[in-house]
């Protein structure tokens, strides 16, 4: 942008159309303009597995509610930056000083009652009806499914850190993925068992607190299949930013299936345990008590609840939480020899495998597809 132009504000085609776009709320135009405003808002929080961000593409039935006040908001700031600044740049070019110098003075208008009653009233009018609209649509968000017979409750245990899952009366809890029916009300009861952490899924809705002692409810409805990113939102120690999980939003079918294999003890499809393989790390499992925290398929009496079920662990992208990507045998090695030092803060110790113990159970982790 040159300063020694006049007309400074000299803008590109593309920020023209985005800005008339979001005057005139076209949708192809809005979505254009989805990017940037991602980027602004998110700073790299947007979630990485879903296509698009819940600005333009919303996964639930309140992340849309929140999308929608986000564009309300943007379009009335827009609207009001236009008009500020169209008028201070329209002034600076048209009232510029030009030689010869004139020497008298412009009309003074301090003290003026009109316009000092037009500019207290036109912000607040415009705060107030903001204010308006954003309590509203929280009254909204806030309505709890309590009563329908239909709603599934998820109770959330964050922790340092990861989080937990627990489904309904089903007894089924899951950690490292939280599985979803979509169409379906979800309760959300949100808790921690030691510090404060914020659990936020951004495709599906806002951040809430997990608090120690107290139980914080938020609701919403997947509204079409999809994975998607969850973080924790509020610092929690050194393990924060690799306290992650995934959401897997399927159809009500594909997830009572699911409940019914976790629940009967059936191994996901693809889990069967490899027999040699298993055979052989099954006394180093026994011995390292790796079953006191993990249900491993085909190691009898592995069924703790305490770290991430292992059920098709090979074929996951991330493993420790998301903190860590799994590509092969060797990101399993790393983490199961040496827990503490990838991901500092995590519970999981450093049982003292030798080498080839740790070849011999990821060999066997390997074959759990
Ligand atoms: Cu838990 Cu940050």
């Amino acid at each position: 942008m040159s300063s020694r132009r006049p007309c400074a504000l000299r803008l590109g085609p593309l920020a023209r159309a985005s800005v008339i776009a979001i005057i005139l709320g076209k949708r192809q135009m809005r979505r254009a303009l989805a990017v940037p405003a991602s980027i602004l808002v998110l700073a790299g929080t947007a979630a990485p597995t879903s296509a698009q961000s819940w600005v333009v593409a919303p996964a639930s039935d309140n992340a849309e509610i929140i999308s929608q006040l986000f564009w309300f908001t943007l379009v009335l700031a827009t609207i009001v930056f236009l008009l500020v600044e169209g008028l201070l740049i329209y002034s600076s070019l048209r009232f510029r000083r030009r030689a010869p110098l004139p020497l008298r003075e412009p009309p003074q208008i301090h003290g003026n009652t009109r316009l000092e009653v037009m500019w207290a009233t036109v912000p607040a009018l415009i705060l107030i009806g903001l204010f308006g609209v954003t309590v509203t649509r929280m009254g909204e968000l806030s309505q709890l499914p309590v009563n329908d017979p239909s709603t599934l409750k998820i109770s959330v245990t964050g922790r340092q850190f990861q989080w937990t899952f627990g489904y309904g009366d089903t007894g089924v809890t899951s950690t490292e993925t939280l599985h979803l029916p979509v169409g379906r009300p979800l309760l959300f009861e949100v808790t921690s068992m030691d510090v404060i952490h914020s659990f936020w899924v951004p495709d599906m809705y806002g951040k809430i607190d997990a608090n120690p002692g107290r139980i914080n409810r938020i609701t919403f409805q997947a509204k079409h299949e999809g994975t998607f990113r969850g973080v924790c939102a509020e610092l929690c120690g050194a393990g924060h930013g690799t306290m992650l999980f995934r959401v897997e939003a399927v159809p009500q079918g594909d997830f009572d299936q699911w409940i019914e294999q976790q629940r009967t003890g059936a191994a996901a499809p693809g889990a069967a345990a490899g027999g040699e393989a298993a055979q052989q790390a099954a006394p180093i499992i026994a011995q390292k008590g790796c079953g006191g925290c993990h249900v491993i398929p085909g190691i009898p009496g592995a069924s703790g609840t305490v770290g991430p079920n292992l059920s098709g662990v090979a074929s996951r992208t991330r493993i420790a939480a998301g903190a860590v990507p799994n590509n092969g045998p060797d990101d399993l090695k790393r983490w199961i020899s040496n827990p503490p030092a990838v991901k500092p803060g995590t519970i999981m110790p450093n049982t003292g495998l030798t080498d080839a113990e740790a070849s011999t159970v990821v060999a066997f982790l390997e074959t759990l597809k």
